[in-house]
């Protein structure tokens, strides 16, 4: 599976520290507030259950499973609901946690399913933001990392269901997706 990978983008090590760095910052801006944390599964599971356990309030744990059409090293405009939220969120906090941002439109499509729903707020929370890929105007209020423009694979994300289970992040090698 190592073999796979062109280049370590962040250690184990440094993303605990910058987990702790983010929780700080949301534990600051949540402490009153008890939000839901919305998980996009299934890239942003490994991120959500470690950050998590860092955010010192109380808050809800929900989460949604979206798929943008086009499944391999790109992703489509496409964004399609498979498993929806099990609570209401009218009047609620909701904080998206998410992997990566890359075209916007997943986030896009979530931010405005749940303004529907009457939210009192939404903020997004992405682990890893591709800023050189968007094609649709969405920001994240909270990132951990800007990455360059590469296929990432690791600490939850995927290439075709494989690598979520890499400690590290890194950049899969060109040779196992393009052939
Ligand atoms: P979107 O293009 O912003 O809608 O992002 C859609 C989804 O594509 C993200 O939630 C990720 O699951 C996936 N994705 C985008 N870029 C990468 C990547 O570099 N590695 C792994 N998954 C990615
Ligand atoms: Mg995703």
């Amino acid at each position: 599976m190592n073999n796979d990978i062109e280049k370590v983008l962040f250690t184990e090590d440094q993303i605990n520290q910058r987990l702790d760095e983010l929780a700080a910052t949301l534990t600051e801006k949540y402490q009153d507030k008890c939000p839901v944390l919305v998980t996009v599964m299934t890239g942003a599971m490994v991120f959500s259950s470690d950050l998590m356990r860092r955010l010192n309030f109380k808050l809800n744990v929900d989460y949604v499973d979206v798929s943008s059409y086009g499944t391999e090293a790109a992703s489509g405009g496409e964004v399609r609901l498979i498993q929806d939220l099990s609570a209401g969120i009218k009047g609620r906090d909701v904080l998206i946690v998410e992997d990566i941002i890359d075209s916007g439109h997943t986030l896009k499509y979530l931010n405005k399913l749940f303004a529907q729903r009457g939210a009192n707020s939404i903020k997004i929370c992405a682990f890893l933001d591709k800023p050189d890929r968007r094609e649709v105007d969405v920001k994240a209020d909270y990132v951990g990392y800007e990455v360059p423009n590469e296929f990432i694979v690791g600490y939850g994300l995927d290439y075709n269901n494989l690598y979520r289970n890499l400690p590290y992040l890194g950049i899969l090698k060109r040779s196992v997706y393009a052939n």
